[in-house]
Parts: structure tokens; C-alpha cells; sequence
């Protein structure tokens, strides 16, 4: 033992498991490790909880969450639209609000006309027609109206050029939202025209006239119905179906 104490290797002669055995047996050794066992904490698994201002800072976000898509989320309506809205609709429900044609008529162009017609309305040469400073878009709303409704196919004449392609369908749309695209393209200086506002009514009242036709329009149905395109149609001046025929 005496030999042992002071040599860390082990004694000649003795195998390798003689020396495991000797050094578990070494009283120092097992000194150290009661030491360890006292004062160092056993390492283990578990779960630990949530640091408490974690579980707090959910439960407000969740509350603020709550409260915001109560107050802004338009009643995840499709058409709800309203650029007037302010907070505290449910509190104070006044009714409908008055919505402002020229911004909404810009957002339905950007996001169905524009990619046909052009960001400023300008069209592309003998492809799409222009909508900016168009004879169309300033004639009988009317004729504007079966168009977005239904689309426009076949050969046509926009200030003069001829056209001959096809136009998709925005039935889909909302009286509103024809409306203000149409008030949009007729009325915004930016493109240019100089026509008067077109009201939902009277798209309403189209779409209930002609609402189930599932074909595009033709330049001269239309024309039929409405009378050649001059560019400056309005109601005063303009040509009516009987007026037209004579
Ligand atoms: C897929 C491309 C396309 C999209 C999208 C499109 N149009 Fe057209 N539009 C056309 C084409 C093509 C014509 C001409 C059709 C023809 O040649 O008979 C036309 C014609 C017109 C006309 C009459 C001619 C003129 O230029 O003044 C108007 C008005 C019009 N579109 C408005 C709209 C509005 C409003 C929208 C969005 C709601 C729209 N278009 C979306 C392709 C498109």
C-alpha cells in the first residue's frame, strides 16, 4: 500500500485490472469523490418553468391581439372598404361611412387594370388600348359599365386605332368597386380625362339589366345600343338608343 500511495503507476508484475481495482480501492481518491458528491450539485434532466413575466407578456399580446382585430379587422369582409374608417366602429356605429371613390378606384385599377392598361393608363400600342385620355372612358358610362361587367372582344376603334383583342370579365366586382374604377379612369387628372363621377346605382342598375350575360360585348353591340363613341357623351348631349336610331 505504502508502495502505491506514492507511484500513480502500478506495481510491476500486476495486470491492468489489478491496477483498476487498485485505484478504485485508493482512499484518496474516493476522498475526492465524497468531496464532489458534497458540493457539487448532481447534474439532471427535468423541465423547468417558464420564467413568469414570459407568461405575462403572452397573455397581454393576446389581449392587445384580440382588441385590434375587433377594432380593425373590417369584420373579415372581403368588400369591407373604407377609407374614412376611424377606430371605435363597434362602440360608435354610425352607419355607413362615405367612402372615397377616387382612392378606392385607384386600388380596384391597380390591382385588375392595370396590368392590362398600364399603371398610368396609357395602354400598349395595338395590343390594349389606352384608358388615359380615351374618347371610351369619357362616352356614356353605360357602354363602361357592360364592359367591366361582362369584358369587350373583337375589333374596336379607341381614339382612332383599331384594336382587335379581348377583355376578361370583372363581374366580380362589386357595384362599389366598378363604380369607383370607373369614377377613377373618368375623372383622376393624372389620366387625364375630364368626364363626371360614376355612381354604384347606376351600376347597379346595369348589372340588373344585363347582370346574366356571360359573353363578352362586341364594339358594335354596343354601338348598337349606346351609338358611336364620340368622347364627349353626357347625359344632356348624349345619344339615347332612340335618339341614335333616328
Ligand atoms: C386582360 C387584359 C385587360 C384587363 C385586365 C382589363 N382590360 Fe380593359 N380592355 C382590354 C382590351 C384588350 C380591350 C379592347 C378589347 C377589344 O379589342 O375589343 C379593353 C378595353 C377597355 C375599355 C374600352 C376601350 C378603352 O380603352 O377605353 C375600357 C374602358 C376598359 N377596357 C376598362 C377596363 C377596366 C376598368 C379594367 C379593370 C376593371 C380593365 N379594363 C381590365 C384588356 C384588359
Amino acid at each position: 500500500m505504502s508502495d502505491s500511495d506514492k507511484s500513480p503507476y502500478p506495481p510491476s508484475g500486476e495486470s491492468r485490472s489489478t491496477f483498476e481495482g487498485h485505484r478504485f480501492s485508493d482512499e484518496g481518491l474516493q476522498r475526492k469523490h465524497a468531496q464532489l458528491l458534497r458540493e457539487k450539485e448532481e447534474p439532471s434532466e427535468g423541465f423547468s418553468p417558464m420564467p413568469l413575466f414570459l407568461v405575462f407578456l403572452i397573455m397581454i399580446l393576446s389581449f392587445w391581439a384580440g382588441i385590434y382585430m375587433v377594432e380593425y379587422g373590417g369584420y373579415f369582409d372581403a368588400f369591407h372598404f373604407d377609407e374614412t374608417a376611424t377606430p371605435g366602429i363597434l362602440v360608435q356605429d354610425t352607419g355607413p361611412q362615405e367612402v372615397d371613390m377616387l382612392a378606392l378606384g385607384r386600388r380596384v385599377y391597380s390591382q385588375n387594370c392595370a396590368i392590362c392598361h398600364g399603371a398610368d393608363g396609357s395602354g400598349q400600342a395595338g395590343v390594349f388600348p389606352p384608358v388615359a385620355r380615351a374618347d371610351w372612358v369619357q362616352d356614356n358610362p353605360e357602354r363602361l359599365i357592360k364592359v367591366t361587367l361582362a369584358g369587350l372582344a373583337g375589333p374596336i376603334e379607341v381614339n382612332g386605332r383599331p384594336y382587335n383583342n379581348a377583355m376578361t370579365a370583372f363581374g366580380r366586382l362589386s357595384d362599389q368597386q366598378i363604380a369607383a374604377v370607373l369614377t377613377y379612369i373618368r375623372t383622376d387628372p393624372a389620366l387625364g380625362n375630364n368626364s363626371y363621377p360614376v355612381s354604384p346605382e347606376l351600376v347597379a342598375q346595369v348589372r340588373a339589366e344585363w347582370g346574366a350575360r356571360r359573353n363578352a360585348w362586341t364594339g358594335p353591340e354596343l354601338e348598337e345600343i349606346h351609338g358611336p363613341v364620340t368622347g364627349n357623351w353626357s347625359p344632356s348631349n348624349g345619344s339615347t338608343p332612340e335618339t341614335a336610331e333616328e
